[in-house]
């Protein structure tokens, strides 16, 4: 049995609504695990019924073979970590992390040596003695994390720890976690609606989308092998292919099956632009007028109007030239392996490319 197992986890608001609905996922020890998906899709609901904060209304929950919805919450030990630092700004660094071991009745020499070394790990120990309200927010989740820490808990939550930070320290703190995570060896569940963020550092992603998983897998199976046209949209950029007899017609060049398929979609990536119309067996032109150019720094996204839609298209490298100008036309080339179709219910048609 896995480390963390959830089966058949729902949550009912109400007599309508399921926050979760049928959710069941596995985590090892010692695997970052995510929880992606949009706002109001379940993710903190399904985070506070492993704390224990609210209990669900059927399903179990086992850590390392123990029922957890029998243990309250203070015995569980499972360390959470919170969007908004949850730091007391009455108590130093120190004592704010200590907080967590009080109710322990760990002896004293012991917490300050836990403590010590919770605060060694979030690079905090120069400010053990200072007050948090003078902090930054970076500085105030690292708290946050030494606090869960200092437990050793048998598990690490954190709902949307980085979505109060900008955009620099969020990719610098992200990695810090991860790094701690990997020291300590710990199973953690990471909680975000940021799908780079998610990409970036998990081990395996969970998908969730409203109350249900959609897919779970490797960064790489999530972004490259999208089994939902929810998972292929949420992860990503993905352009629609517009129904038609130009599509009829790429799908018959490039020798795609149409059966069972409702909607053909590319990711920008896979598209490629060529000045003059140049495409090889395995693969059909398109032309096209650029609709937009959109500079991004180490790559760029031209919007090209064709037959099948505005479709993006992304380059790598872009360089210092002015790039394409609006109006100009071009032609793109569609790889045979390039599109995905998804049937009437939104599942991943296998191709067999
Ligand atoms: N105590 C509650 N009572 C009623 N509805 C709730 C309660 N808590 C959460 N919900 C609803 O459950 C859904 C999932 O919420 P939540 O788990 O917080 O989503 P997420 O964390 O993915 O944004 C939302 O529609 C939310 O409004
Ligand atoms: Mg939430």
């Amino acid at each position: 049995m896995a480390y963390l197992a959830i089966a058949g986890a729902t949550k009912q608001f109400g007599p309508d609504f399921r926050a979760l609905d049928d959710v069941s996922i596995s985590v090892e020890r010692g695997e970052f695990f995510t929880l992606l998906g949009p706002s109001g899709c379940g993710k903190t609901t399904l985070l506070r019924s492993i704390a224990g904060f609210s209990d669900l209304t059927s399903g179990s929950i086992t850590l390392d073979g123990s029922d957890l919805r029998r243990i309250p919450p203070h015995k569980r030990d499972i360390g959470m970590v919170f969007q908004d630092y949850a730091v007391f700004p009455h108590l130093t660094v120190f004592d704010n992390v200590a907080f967590g071991l009080k109710p322990r009745k760990v002896p004293s020499a012991e917490m300050k040596q836990r403590v010590d070394e919770a605060l060694a790990a979030v690079r905090l120990s120069p400010l053990a003695d200072r007050m948090p309200a003078a902090m930054s927010g970076g500085q105030q989740q690292r708290i946050g994390i030494a606090r869960a820490m200092v437990i050793n808990p048998r598990l690490l939550l954190m709902d949307e720890p980085l979505s109060n930070l900008d955009a620099k320290l969020r990719i610098e703190l992200r990695e810090e976690i991860r790094d701690i995570q990997r020291q300590i060896d710990i199973a953690a569940i990471y909680v975000t609606h940021d799908q780079e963020e998610a990409l970036a550092i998990s081990d395996r992603i969970c998908v969730m989308n409203a109350g249900r998983v959609e897919q779970i897998g490797t960064p790489q199976e999530i972004y490259g092998d999208p089994q939902t046209l929810f998972v292929a949209r949420f992860v990503g950029t993905l352009n629609t292919l517009s129904p038609g007899p130009a599509l009829d017609a790429l799908l018959k060049k490039l020798k795609l099956p149409q059966s069972g398929v409702q909607t053909w979609t590319v990711r920008p990536e896979q598209l490629e632009l060529f000045e003059t119309g140049a495409a090889s067996a395995d693969a059909a032109a398109l032309s096209g007028q650029v609709s937009k150019y959109t500079y991004l720094g180490r790559e760029a996204h031209v919007q090209v109007a064709t037959d099948l839609g505005h479709l993006i298209v992304q380059l790598a490298n872009p360089g210092t030239s002015a790039g394409y100008r609006r109006g100009e036309n071009v032609s793109l080339v569609i790889r045979r392996d390039a599109p995905m179709g998804f049937d009437a219910a939104g599942r991943r048609v296998p191709m067999g490319v």
